[in-house]
């Protein structure tokens, strides 16, 4: 019989997995838009969280998800204080940009992702990217940022301590045991 692959199973084995067992592992999505994979995070026992800059986004989220997300950007410098004061959370295992980055310049996601990663209580970074230009752009409303994964890893994460995904790939996240002892991981 052929299992057929599920990507929020595959992030909460991995935010297990950086968490260790003591505990239910956290993790926050970025612009989460209406949140499915906050709600599937926490079916599989995740206390996940999500943020997004577009409130309307929010406000079609599943109802019973709500609770756990708030409006928010990644470029802003407090947002870290704005995820513990809405959430109560000191520590975060995984904080995953998911299909969001290209909505900013480079310029914007090197700062924001260097604040995020060199912040106490924060773990691993993981970044799932796509290149196929929102509506918006294509119609000319928006600029965004096209870049692949490997592009976005050389521009904002030169020393390699993130994953970095195609957002249309299956996860494929790495083991622990690739993870050299700095915490950058080889693949
Ligand atoms: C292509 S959608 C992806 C939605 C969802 N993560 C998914 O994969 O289906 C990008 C989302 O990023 C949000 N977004 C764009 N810029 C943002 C920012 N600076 N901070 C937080 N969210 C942002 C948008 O509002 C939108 O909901």
């Amino acid at each position: 019989m052929i299992e057929s692959y599920d990507d929020t199973e595959e992030l909460a084995d991995f935010a297990a997995a950086v968490a260790g067992d003591d505990r239910a592992p956290v993790v926050v999505i970025a612009g989460c838009g209406t949140a499915p994979t906050v709600t599937g995070l926490r079916e599989r026992g995740v206390d996940a969280y999500g943020f997004d800059a577009e409130p309307e986004i929010l406000e079609t989220a599943d109802p019973a998800t709500r609770e756990f997300l708030v409006e928010a950007d990644l470029r802003d410098e407090a947002l870290l204080e704005t995820l513990r004061d809405a959430f109560g959370i000191d520590e975060i295992d995984l904080f995953v940009t998911e299909c969001m980055l290209s909505f900013l310049t480079v310029d914007e996601a090197r700062t924001a992702l260097a604040r995020i990663r060199e912040a106490p209580g924060v773990g691993r970074l993981v970044h799932r990217v796509r290149m196929d230009p929102p509506v918006s752009a294509q119609l000319g409303e928006i600029d965004v940022t096209i870049l692949t994964p490997e592009e976005w890893r050389e521009a904002c994460d030169p020393d390699g301590a993130d994953v970095w995904r195609d957002g249309f790939e299956p996860w494929n996240l790495p083991t622990l045991e690739d993870a050299d002892p700095d915490g950058a991981t080889a693949d």
